[in-house]
């Protein structure tokens, strides 16, 4: 009877390792799978996230208009290689381009949860691709539903690269009283969601492209806005 108590025992013993192994196996089971637990937790709470971000941020859809421009200089000149302009059709010379260009632009912030801060903004005047003007604009903050008008206006005189084919194209824009110059507005920008959370900063580009008539003011068209 003593003996056999402690046979079951002995026999119940080693059949604790196993147990255990089994235990411990079964932690480290268990602690793997609340790994995974924790990671596909993270991940879809991270995937809820960014699908409230969307969904907060997917509604931005700023819009930009040219109010009214004009343009009540504009004039070119080559500079230096006038002989390369005149025997070499393919050489890209030096012209000089003399401007006086105003603009009034409307931004509209269409959200009604959203505020938009424009931390900075620049604005830039191509023609023919070509820069011929740069204005940093004052930073402003824009409210919900509110649309803020700037002025960008720019006149002086700059040097840009032009080939002689631009050059008679620029004659043939004069006699036609038109001009194909696109203003681009360059912005850095922080969304404001609520009455405190403020994101981080991301790049907002306004392009308008305008036909401008020479002397005579311009108005009307709807500019593109990129992020
Ligand atoms: C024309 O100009 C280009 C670029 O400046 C040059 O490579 C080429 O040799 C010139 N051609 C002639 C005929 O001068
Ligand atoms: C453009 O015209 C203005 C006035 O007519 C003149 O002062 C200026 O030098 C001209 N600029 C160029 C680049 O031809
Ligand atoms: C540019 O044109 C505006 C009128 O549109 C005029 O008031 C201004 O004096 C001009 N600026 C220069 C530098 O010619
Ligand atoms: C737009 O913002 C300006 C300046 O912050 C403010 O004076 C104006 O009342 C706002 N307009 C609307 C409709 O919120």
């Amino acid at each position: 009877m003593y003996q056999a108590q402690p046979l079951p025992g002995a026999y119940y013993g080693p059949a604790v390792p196993p147990k255990h192994q089994r235990k411990s196996r079964g932690c480290f089971c268990c602690l793997l799978s609340t790994f995974f637990k924790i990671l596909i937790g993270l991940v879809i709470l991270l995937g809820v996230l960014a699908l409230v971000l969307w969904l907060v941020l997917r509604p931005v859809e700023v819009k930009a208009y040219v109010r009214t421009a004009s343009l009540t200089q504009f004039n070119l000149s080559t500079v230096g290689g006038n002989d390369n302009f005149r025997y070499n059709l393919t050489a890209v010379g030096r012209g000089s381009i003399g401007y006086n260009l105003s603009t009034v632009i409307d931004i509209r912030n269409p959200n009604k949860r959203i505020g938009l801060y424009y931390d900075s903004i620049e604005a830039i005047a191509y023609y023919e691709g070509e820069r011929f003007a740069w204005k940093a604009l004052p930073a402003f903050y824009q409210g919900h539903k509110n649309t803020t008008t700037l002025y960008p206006a720019f006149s002086g005189q700059s040097t840009i690269d032009m080939s002689i084919s631009e050059v008679q194209d620029f004659e043939l824009h004069r006699q036609a009283g038109t001009f194909d110059v696109t203003l681009h507005l360059r912005s850095r920008i922080r969304f404001k969601l609520g009455s405190s959370f403020k994101t981080s900063r991301t790049t907002m580009k306004i392009k308008c492209n305008m036909a401008l008539p020479y002397g005579k003011s311009f108005s009307g068209t709807k500019c593109d806005v990129d992020w």
